[in-house]
């Protein structure tokens, strides 16, 4: 009982993939646990089998498939997969596996916080996008009165496995949402990767090596500040600006912060001291890689600045209707909460 307690407070991330997964369900204190698979259609057809011809102990598990994407992040989902596990009489030691992207993943931590009064859960994330920011961090939620992430718990994953080998079935599209975020991890904590990761060929593949170095620098933020209150907003550079484009543009998340961070960049030239260079040296790297995109993106009007002003406000960094953003006096050298004027926002809008 004392080792379930340990694993439930310290979440462990394990970046030799599957291998060590399958090493490590092989010790004694994991015999004789019973598992629940929880997937969608896509991870249960493009990565399920990889997961369990890995690691034997999850040849036994059961499956819960719940709808793709961000459809599943709801209560009544969440519902229907407690009901699965109280029928097949889950107990306190059941270990829910989140095989998927950030939906599938935010929705099991947020099913195995709840379940009688919280279960172990293992997040095995298959987007690029999760493996270096969603799955890690203990952040979960549903989706709720329409607004996103709006009931959750910080409830760190027991295991997360960093596997690269998922990545190989992404569309372009949802690889470049990750580098986006990766890069911003980078351009907040580590000048250097930022450096490399914008001069790596648009085509070149993400390698192991640059994911655990990405995952590390997350959680490192989040170990420093795990309840988001102060230094881990800096993993938010972006964010104000992508959150309003998402929204607007009906943009996947990773893309709307990529441009975000343009607009950020740009302002932290303006205020913060950055130095122009590289705010122009992104604007080449972003325009190239946005190039061979089928989402429609087209320069933005008074119009529809005016409109997404408000959806900026909402946003959960701004305090009593000022906006704030996350801006960078350097790159790794990020300020919080730094107060931005409306004539800002939409002079950097005007810059995109
Ligand atoms: N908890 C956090 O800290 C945190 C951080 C960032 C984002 N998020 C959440 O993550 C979600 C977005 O996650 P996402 O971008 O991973 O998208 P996603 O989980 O919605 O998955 C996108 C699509 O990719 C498919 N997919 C998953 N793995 C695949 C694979 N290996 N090959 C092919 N297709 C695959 C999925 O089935 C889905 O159709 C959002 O709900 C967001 O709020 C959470
Ligand atoms: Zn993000």
């Amino acid at each position: 009982m004392h080792v379930i307690v340990a694993a439930m407070k310290q979440s462990k991330i394990l970046y030799g993939g599957l291998r060590s997964l399958a090493r490590l369900l092989q010790r004694p204190e994991w015999a004789g646990t019973r598992y629940t698979i929880l997937l969608d259609e896509n991870t249960f057809q493009l990565c399920l089998p990889q997961l369990i011809s890995s690691v034997e102990p999850l040849q036994e598990a059961e499956f819960i498939e719940v709808p793709v994407g961000e459809e599943c992040k709801s209560l009544e989902v969440a519902a229907q997969v407690w009901q699965t596990l109280l029928e097949g009489g889950a107990d306190r030691s059941h270990v829910l596996v989140c095989l998927g992207g950030g939906s599938v993943c935010d929705l099991g931590g947020f099913v195995a916080a709840g379940y009688k009064r919280g279960i172990r859960h293992i997040n095995v994330p298959t987007t690029l996008l999760a493996m270096v920011d969603a799955a890690i961090g203990g952040k979960t939620a549903v989706d709720f009165s329409g607004v996103k992430n709006s009931i959750g718990f910080f409830y760190p994953a027991a295991l997360t496995v960093i596997d690269h080998v998922f990545c190989d079935t992404l569309e372009a599209e949802q690889a470049l949402c990750g580098k986006m975020e990766m890069v911003k991890t980078a351009a907040v904590c580590d000048p250097a990767l930022y450096r490399f990761l914008i001069s790596s060929n648009s085509e070149s593949r993400i390698q192991n090596s640059e994911l655990a170095q990405v995952a590390r620098l997350k959680a490192r933020v989040v170990k420093s500040d795990p309840y988001d209150h102060s230094i881990r907003k800096i993993l938010n550079f972006g964010h104000t600006f992508g959150h309003a484009i998402e929204l607007y543009c009906s943009l996947p998340h990773g893309l709307a912060v990529g441009i975000g961070m343009k607009a950020a960049l740009y302002l932290s030239a303006k205020k913060t001291g950055l130095p122009e260079g590289v705010y122009h040296e992104y604007s080449q790297w972003l325009k190239k890689e946005l190039v061979n995109l089928t989402s429609n993106l087209s320069s933005f009007t008074l119009k529809d600045i005016e409109r997404m002003l408000p959806l900026m406000r909402q946003d959960k960094k701004s305090a009593d209707g000022e906006l704030r953003c996350v801006l960078l006096q350097d790159l790794g050298a990020a300020m919080i909460d730094v107060p931005v004027s409306d004539h800002e926002v939409r002079d950097a809008f005007l810059h995109l």
